[in-house]
């Protein structure tokens, strides 16, 4: 869980400030302390008992409110980020001129928080020279630009210039406080486990959640990588604004890495693959009626994808699996690791305790990672998001 972060919301006087509401109740729902500083036109278009009720906290519009307590730049000062939605054309303008002649623009000015704009505004005011200029010398400045989307706009109109949607906004505004170290990185995961087909309606599976991999898309993703998702039976929701590719068994697993991996500079394959899978699969369902008492399932082998990722991977490409065990003393247990990297191949290999209430379906992981030479490189404990962080700090330390 993100520390509390103290929240500057401004809203500036474009109908899209209706959406302001979301991405204020987005924040508050997520934990954080927002401020609201809206301009008097904003209060034209949303009303200030709204954005109190959503905010918890008063709302701020007026340069000359609070004087006492030197309000134009507190609010500012205190910020651990501010979010201007929408940032209208005429407030965009002052922005970039550095204008203080309200609240808004002295609480910006004041700060040393990152800040994000979401422009809203008609096509030919967001494609005007003096916009362009003026989002250009923002851009410059370190200020972080959402949107806007191509879409309808207030009137029979659309095109560029439609605020981006509030989670967009939100997303964008948590990726700002977070280093964009695997910028440029393309990595491809897989998550979630696999389910061999017995008949049409049974299936042999496992406990995986898919929580741990869905963990490390949603923090590679916020850290600039270029995610690719294959997904098996997940339990969760991956974030929207990750690619995901939806597999069932290990063959289809193995087909879409197969297809994806080549282009993929890092793979981590988090995804419980089941080792075996049934020879047959009955084309209707099974029955007790005809089989008696005992039922004799025949299984073979599937191909290990890991092994095979190891084996044709191209140059600087990094491979990282999973050991999921239910040996439950720790130097047994990083031993089997050992083996397991020296017979996969791997790069690294993410260690952990799986068992009837660990590892599986579980919020919390506690993992060991070790190198392809078999040395424990980290060691990392707590919330899923936490240990994929851990993990692909090792890809920002190499
Ligand atoms: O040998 P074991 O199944 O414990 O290996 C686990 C690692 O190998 C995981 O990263 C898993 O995704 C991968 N694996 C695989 N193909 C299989 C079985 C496991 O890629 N058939």
């Amino acid at each position: 869980m993100r520390a509390r972060l103290n929240v500057v919301v401004g809203i500036t006087g474009g109908i899209a400030a209706y959406k302001a509401v979301s991405v204020v109740r987005a924040f508050v729902l997520a934990g954080h302390d927002v401020h609201v500083v809206a301009t008097e036109n904003a209060l034209r278009f949303v009303g200030r008992p709204t954005l109190e009720a959503i905010s918890r906290n008063l709302v701020h519009s007026d340069l000359y409110d609070g004087v006492s307590e030197v309000r134009h730049v507190a609010i500012g000062q205190a910020a651990d980020l501010i979010v201007v939605a929408p940032a209208t054309a005429n407030s965009i303008a002052k922005l970039a001129g550095g204008f203080a002649d309200d609240l808004l623009g002295n609480t910006i000015l004041a700060s040393l928080a990152p800040v994000v704009i979401a422009p809203a505004m008609h096509a030919e005011m967001w494609q005007n020279p003096a916009t362009v200029a003026n989002i250009a010398t923002l851009r410059g400045r370190g200020i972080v630009i959402v949107g806007p989307s191509v879409g309808q706009l207030t009137g029979a109109d659309s095109g560029p210039g439609r605020m981006s949607e509030p989670e967009q906004i939100v997303a964008a505004a948590f990726a700002s406080l977070t280093p964009q170290d695997l910028a440029g990185l393309r990595i491809l995961i897989t998550a979630g486990g696999t389910r061999e087909p017995l008949d049409p309606v049974r299936f042999i599976g496992n406990r995986s959640s898919g929580r741990q991999g869905v963990a490390l898309a949603q923090a590679a993703g916020a850290r600039g990588a270029e995610v690719t998702l294959i997904a098996a039976n997940l339990e969760v929701d991956p974030p929207a604004s990750i690619t995901v590719t939806h597999v069932r068994t290990s063959l289809e697993l193995a087909s879409a890495v197969g297809r994806e991996a080549p282009s993929a500079d890092v793979v981590i394959m988090a995804a419980a693959v089941a080792d075996y899978r049934p020879d047959t699969v009955a084309q209707s369902k099974i029955k007790k009626e005809t089989q008696g008492d005992v039922l004799d399932l025949r299984l073979i082998r599937n191909p290990d994808i890991l092994a095979e990722l190891s084996k044709h991977k191209s140059d600087g490409q990094v491979i990282i699996g999973f050991a999921a065990e239910t040996e439950p003393d720790e130097t047994k247990l990083l031993e089997l690791g050992r083996v397991k990297i020296a017979r996969k191949g791997a790069d690294y290999l993410v260690v952990n305790r799986v068992g009837w209430s660990e590892g599986f379906s579980t919020f919390d992981n506690s993992v060991s990672i070790i190198n392809a030479s078999g040395t424990l490189v980290a060691k990392a404990t707590g919330t899923k998001v936490s240990v994929a962080n851990r993990i692909l700090d090792l890809l920002s330390e190499r």
